[in-house]
């Protein structure tokens, strides 16, 4: 079995304007001639303008979220065919953001990653353990828990990948050691086996919090770790680099 193509996706989060959009272009002018598929998220509101610039170019430009439902009353809300619509290719589902801030459940990520699929976006499905969590000896338990809950099985025969991102890890400055993202990706790829069978081989899973340009080449080299979701270091142009060119 070969390795999966790894992917390194930017998570823009709330940042981000018309300007900004220059950073997304310099990305794409500078990518090398890598194995690596490279995606930008910004938020929704410069899908549709950065897909325009970005047209041609090898960065694929995704969503941070979606709606379960295609249409509807759902006031604020953004369905998946409309990020589809808007051009937008993929979509970070089940971020520690929204499970935590909006109260979503495994089974709602679970959901959403249908819509997903029906839409025809490429899920980059979240898990992570939170600091307590991890004190409590429970990080493993909870994280391919959520993977369990959180992957429908409309996944089977799909482009998709998973992104551990431990909680305590995201926007600080802190990271897990190479050894505990190791165990902790072998133990989401044998969960994905149990899940998919052979086919659970397939879906790079991605490692994200405090992804920068100086630790990338290590994290992205370490077993079973087949690419990053990149918050803070993805806004600008150079650093993104730095870290696709650690790969
Ligand atoms: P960070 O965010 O790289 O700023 O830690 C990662 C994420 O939340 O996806």
């Amino acid at each position: 079995m070969t390795a999966p193509t790894p992917l390194i996706a930017g998570n823009w989060k709330m940042n981000g304007d018309a300007a900004s959009i220059d950073e997304a272009r310099s990305v794409a002018a500078q990518l090398g001639g890598k194995e690596v598929r490279v995606a930008i998220c910004p938020p929704a509101t410069l899908i549709e303008r950065m897909s325009r610039a970005l047209a041609g170019t090898a960065v694929i430009v995704g969503a941070q979220d979606c709606h379960c439902d295609e249409t509807g009353a759902f006031t604020g809300d953004i369905s998946a065919e409309m990020l589809a619509d808007a051009g937008a290719r993929l979509v970070i589902l089940g971020h520690s953001e929204r499970r935590a801030g909006y109260g979503e459940t495994d089974e709602l990520v679970s959901h959403k990653v249908a819509a997903a699929l029906r839409a025809g976006l490429e899920p980059i499905v979240c898990v992570g353990e939170t600091l307590e969590q991890r004190k409590a000896g429970n990080a493993l338990a909870v994280v391919t828990g959520q993977v369990r809950g959180s992957l429908p099985s409309e996944l089977a025969g799909k482009a998709w990948s998973v992104a551990y991102e431990p909680v305590w890890a995201i926007g600080t400055g802190l990271t897990p050691t190479i050894s505990e993202i190791e165990e902790m990706h072998t133990a989401i790829r044998a969960t994905l086996r149990e899940l998919f069978g052979a086919e659970g081989d397939s879906p790079p899973i991605l490692y994200g919090g405090s992804v920068k340009p100086a630790n990338a080449a290590q994290i992205l080299h370490a077993a079973e770790v087949g690419g990053a979701l990149v918050g803070g270091a993805s806004l600008e142009a150079e650093d993104f680099l730095g870290i696709i060119r650690a790969l």
